[in-house]
């Protein structure tokens, strides 16, 4: 198994595309822990998965420094190190560029970029300090979006933060070059998880999603997940500072595509 003996940090990872990343890993072999705010969710998780392997649900805000910190002391008090961070707790708020109240922009940057800037920190110093003794060098892997590049009128924190997340991962990616850490991210598009439940009910947002996309489909959690599975193992070895879009083909896409009746 490709992450055998790893340890495996996901923050978000109560639900949707975290906890298919949670699950893709303890499959693939690591010891993972699912941090989250939502700690009812965050239990629930851990219990579903603890029969394909060690697996822990550690409560931690990620823009909160000292919940950082106590989930990097819990992390390798429980399992004695960490090799892989992933990135992923992200929030959505939505609002009219006019009416954008200063408190929403300020809790979307500090858990969506900062929050990951946290996260990086903290583990870069455990995996900086093995690396200096000898051990194996870590990778971190950023959850950022299609909205890195392209933009939606109404979500400006949201698509400010991927832009900085895209920032984030090139400046972290230099940074721990010469340890040997890789960092790098994932830009999904469409993802069918809470983030984008309201699509399910609203036949015109579902149509105007797959006219952006020209594999007309919605994407699954675990095709996000396969993509941090080869970022977080060696087949990466020569990886980083780079962000994999994995969008069903959006991004290179100007212009719709005609959407059918059917789908
Ligand atoms: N779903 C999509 O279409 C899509 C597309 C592009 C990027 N993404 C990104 O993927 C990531 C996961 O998205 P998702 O669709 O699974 O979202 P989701 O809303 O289903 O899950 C987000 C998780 O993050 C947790 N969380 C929220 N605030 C937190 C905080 N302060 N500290 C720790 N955990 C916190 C939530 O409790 C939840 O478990 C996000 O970064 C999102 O921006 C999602």
């Amino acid at each position: 198994m490709s992450l055998e003996n790893k340890v495996a940090i996901i923050t978000g990872a109560s639900r949707g595309i975290g906890f298919a990343v949670a699950k893709r890993f303890v499959m693939d072999g690591a010891k993972v822990v699912l941090a989250d705010v939502d700690d009812e969710a965050g239990q629930a998780a851990a219990d579903d998965l603890k029969s394909l392997g060690d697996i822990m649900y550690i409560h931690c805000n990620v823009a909160e420094r000292l919940d950082v910190r106590n989930m990097v002391a819990e992390t390798l008090n429980a399992y004695g190190d960490i090799d892989i961070l992933v990135n992923n707790a992200g929030i959505v708020v939505g609002a009219d560029f006019l009416e954008l109240e200063e408190d929403d922009f300020d809790r979307v940057l500090s858990i969506n970029l900062k929050g990951a800037f946290l996260c990086s920190q903290a583990v870069a110093r455990h995996m900086v300090e093995k690396v200096e003794g000898g051990g194996e060098p870590g990778t971190i892997i950023n959850m950022s979006s299609v909205n890195s590049v392209i933009a939606i009128p109404n979500q400006i924190p949201y698509c400010v933060s991927k832009g900085g997340m895209s920032q984030l991962t090139k400046t972290t990616a230099l940074a721990l070059a010469k340890y040997g850490i890789r960092v790098n991210a994932i830009g999904p598009g469409s993802i069918m998880t809470e983030m984008l439940a309201s699509v399910n009910s609203d036949p015109a947002a579902r149509n105007r999603i797959l006219s952006r996309t020209p594999m007309l489909r919605i994407g699954e959690p675990s095709e996000i997940a396969g993509v941090a599975a080869f970022l977080a193992s060696s087949d990466a070895s020569y990886v980083t500072g780079q962000t994999i879009m994995a969008d069903g083909g959006r991004m290179p896409l100007n212009y719709t595509v005609e959407v059918p009746a059917d789908q």
